[in-house]
């Protein structure tokens, strides 16, 4: 097998230990002589899986106890329209205020608009998404009935170094690309939400933290298997759900638990993230997407200054085993998504390849 380090946005590299696990206990779980994926949502096998993952979700995140954690359809985008169907009736005037921070912001805000009245309380589209914009929460009326942020932009490389005081407005956050890669205060929020694809496990399905008093707010017509409430109440399974998903989730935080938590998780991708800014710092070669007092630490973008030189760049990369740089479409340039199961090796390397092909093309 030829290894490569994987810099893909998401669907991203899980550990591989995480994945060796997987790979073992695939055709015989815990001695059943059946796979996870063959038996039932409702055995007593899988009930104790989700309630392993709820009980280490709580304790790496620190999920205070008045929250509830659903695992829900459809992955993150699905969300966008979850969240106004379940929140957006939580004052009669149906509104509700978004931060445009980059496509997924905009996206989650558009969807919205079809069940109630949603404002842009503050937008970084001017500068093409490069920061994260000033936003003063004393400027969104008080009958809002939430306010919406993406806290890290995959697209963009840009994060919320610090969460806006909303005051009785709950807090809504898309955190699919950094959700247990930082330290977080759960009670800033009120429903927190993130595709797994990125720190938490395959594709399809979302975590959901959510306060307790949020719960019952749902439009009418929300379909049964949108509304948070029918989670809630069904611990995630009134149909079959997402059972490897789920499964895999949990390997990935007893993985993360290994590794210390969430917060030695986060020095590490701290210093792991300054490999790469400092080769930018310090170049005129490479030219960083992000403001620095904005920069994310788990999808760093920078373009070449000379734009042409861009596919060797990607090409040399690949034949040096470093795989998925290509920025996103709407960004160009290159984009190293270096989530928690990024080794700081993959970064390393990326360093040192990213200093010699200056050296080698200045
Ligand atoms: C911040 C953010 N929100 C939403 C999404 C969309 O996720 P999904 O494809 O699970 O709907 C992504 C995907 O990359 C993302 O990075």
């Amino acid at each position: 097998m030829t290894q490569v380090f994987n810099f893909s946005a998401g669907p991203a590299m899980l550990p591989t230990a995480v994945m060796e696990k997987a790979q073992q206990e695939f055709l015989d779980y815990d001695g059943m002589g059946a796979s996870i994926i063959e038996i039932s949502h409702r055995s007593k096998e899988f009930d104790a899986i989700i309630n392993a993952t709820d009980s280490l979700l709580i304790e790496l995140a620190n999920i205070p106890d008045n929250y509830e954690i659903l695992y829900v359809h459809g992955g993150a985008q699905m969300q966008f329209a979850a969240v106004p169907l379940n929140l957006i009736k939580r004052n009669s005037a149906r509104k509700a205020a978004y931060i445009e921070t980059g496509n997924f912001a905009k996206l989650a805000a558009k969807e919205a608009t079809r069940y109630g009245e949603i404002s842009i309380a503050a937008s970084s589209a001017a500068s093409n998404y490069d920061r994260i914009p000033e936003f003063d929460p004393s400027v969104v009326d008080a009958n809002t009935s939430y306010i919406h942020i993406t806290s890290n932009n995959t697209l963009y490389g840009t994060r919320w170094q610090q969460f806006p005081a909303t005051g009785d407005i709950p807090l809504v956050a898309d955190m699919t690309s950094e959700l247990l890669s930082r330290t977080v205060d759960i009670s800033q929020f009120g429903i927190i939400y993130a595709g797994l694809q990125k720190n938490l496990g395959p594709a399809g399905l979302a975590c959901v933290i959510i306060r307790e008093d949020l719960l019952k707010h749902a439009l009418a017509e929300t379909p049964g298997l949108l509304n948070y409430k029918t989670y809630a109440e069904q611990h995630s399974l009134a149909n079959t759900n997402n059972t490897f998903a789920i499964y895999m989730m949990k390997l990935v935080l007893e993985w993360l638990r290994d590794q210390g938590g969430v917060a030695s998780i986060e020095s590490q991708n701290d210093s792991k993230a300054a490999l790469l800014y400092e080769v930018i710092d310090n170049s005129e070669f490479y030219l960083g997407v992000a403001h620095r007092e904005h920069r994310s630490t788990m999808n760093v973008t920078f373009n070449l200054v000379n734009d042409d030189l861009l596919d060797q760049f990607l090409t040399q990369a690949l034949e040096h085993g470093l795989y998925a740089l290509k920025g996103h479409r709407d960004v160009g340039g290159v984009r190293a998504s270096i989530y928690n199961a990024m080794p700081r090796v993959g970064c390393e390397t990326l360093a040192d390849f990213m200093r010699d092909f200056e050296n080698n093309n200045r």
